[in-house]
């Protein structure tokens, strides 16, 4: 398939699905649920949280164009918000002639917390839990053998000392566990609501709190791409301008936290987008990338941009991400499940590197409009061809009308039905 074609928005719907359904590996069942004609029941939803009256539907797009360490991927995305998968889909566009994206994610490796109040002697409690480490690790993996079996489980054990908090000094005890192709949190929180009594043992103290860590950062995924300069010109701006924009863009977010978060929003209406639609926790992605991106003491960008020396454009994007492709919403969601088809994703690993390179594209999206023409240009295109379908036109036509109602700064229905008579005259 030619992943370069640009006019999959052209399609209709079910045109759309026809054809991923022939690009990918999918039955009936997976398309009827990408396509929301089945998909995640009510009586599915009973079973996920409690108290449910229903499912509440978002849009579905797939990103196109992506080329992610040299294979092609249909990216499907969950948002609500205009201008996010065409976005990512051009940016996309952009990176093939560079190679498209690289990315990789480290180990699955994720962090669980316990802290130890009232220890009576700290430096002694932290020597004999170091000391004890080995047994420690042995009793954390006889909790998880299935785990255990695919090759995961505890890797290392770290004490660290609070000096100052608000109630006093403390220590704290990370249990760092490979949670393979899982999200992890379920396998750690066990782990460590389990090895607290041997904790509270070695250090004479009492354990209070037993929960993973979101500051995911032993679970990083990076991505990579290089904008062929000649790539970067449009309208009336060089492909130098381009750059240069895109770069001091960049720096606003590198130095101003005012800006930064809003940077970094863009980058999250990427990796949302997709962590949503394979049914994964949003919520501990965004608490990981912001935590993340605070670590200096600096809350700062998450991606950075410069030139190489040939003068092209290079971006990185580098952030937590523990995301999984097995238990929770990813098995249950019937559209989460296809999703991860659609990809053909067989390690949480690939979802992480696919993911942190839609969130890299979506920042350049950001940027490279933020930095030439402003960002409502986008937002009208499309706000044009929703105005240009309610009229009533279709195909090449809606096209047409909609790029006249931008060219005539004109977005009223009225005016695009009236367009449409002139044009039906003969
Ligand atoms: C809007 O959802 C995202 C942007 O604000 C991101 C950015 O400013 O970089 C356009």
């Amino acid at each position: 398939m030619d992943h370069t074609r640009p006019k999959f928005y052209h399609l209709t719907i079910e045109e759309r699905l026809k054809l991923i359904g022939t690009t990918a590996p999918l039955d009936e069942a997976d398309l009827a649920a990408l396509g929301g004609v089945e998909g995640l029941t009510p009586a599915l939803a009973d079973h996920m949280i409690e108290n449910v009256i229903g499912v509440f539907g978002l849009p579905l797009g797939i990103a196109q164009n992506f080329l992610i360490n040299g294979r092609e991927v249909q990216v499907p995305m969950v948002i609500e918000e205009p201008s996010v998968v065409a976005g990512a889909s051009f940016m996309a566009r952009l990176a093939r002639s560079g190679g498209g994206f690289t990315a990789q994610a480290s180990a699955p490796e994720m962090i669980g917390q316990m802290q130890v109040l009232g220890v009576p002697d700290p430096p002694a409690a932290r020597a004999a839990l170091l000391e004890h480490k080995l047994e420690l690790l042995e009793e954390a993996a006889s909790f998880d053998p299935v785990l255990r079996r695919l090759g995961g489980g505890p890797r290392d054990l770290e004490v660290r000392f609070i000096e100052t908090s608000p109630t006093g000094p403390f220590l704290v005890v990370h249990l760092i566990y490979d949670v393979r192709d899982a999200m992890g949190a379920n396998a750690v929180n066990t782990a460590v609501e389990r090895l607290s009594p041997r904790v509270e043992a070695l250090t004479g103290g009492r354990v209070l709190l037993r929960i993973l860590s979101n500051l995911a950062d032993r679970r990083l995924a990076k991505a990579g791409c290089t904008i062929l300069l000649d790539e970067l010109a449009f309208d009336d701006f060089s492909a130098e301008e381009v750059r240069d924009g895109i770069i001091n863009a960049w720096a606003f977010a590198a130095a101003d936290p005012y800006r930064a978060a809003t940077h970094n929003k863009g980058i999250m209406n990427g990796v949302d987008a997709v962590v949503m639609a394979t049914g994964n926790d949003w919520r501990a992605v965004e608490a990981g990338a912001h935590a993340y991106a605070a670590r200096s003491g600096h809350y700062t960008s998450l991606s950075a941009w410069e030139k190489d020396a040939s003068g092209n454009l290079v971006g990185t994007l580098e952030m937590p991400m523990a995301v999984g492709i097995v238990g929770g919403a990813t098995q249950v969601h019937p559209a989460a499940r296809a999703a991860l088809k659609l990809m053909e994703i067989t390690h949480a690993a690939q979802l992480a590197e696919i993911v942190v390179a839609v969130g890299l594209a979506q920042n350049l999206a950001a940027l490279r409009a933020l930095a030439t023409e402003g960002i409502q240009r986008g937002h009208m295109t499309l706000h044009a061809r929703q105005v240009a379908a309610a009229a009533g036109a279709q195909g090449e036509m809606l096209e047409r009308l909609a790029d006249r109602l931008v060219a005539d700064k004109t977005i009223r229905i009225d005016r695009a039905k009236e367009i449409l008579q002139e044009w039906s005259k003969p």
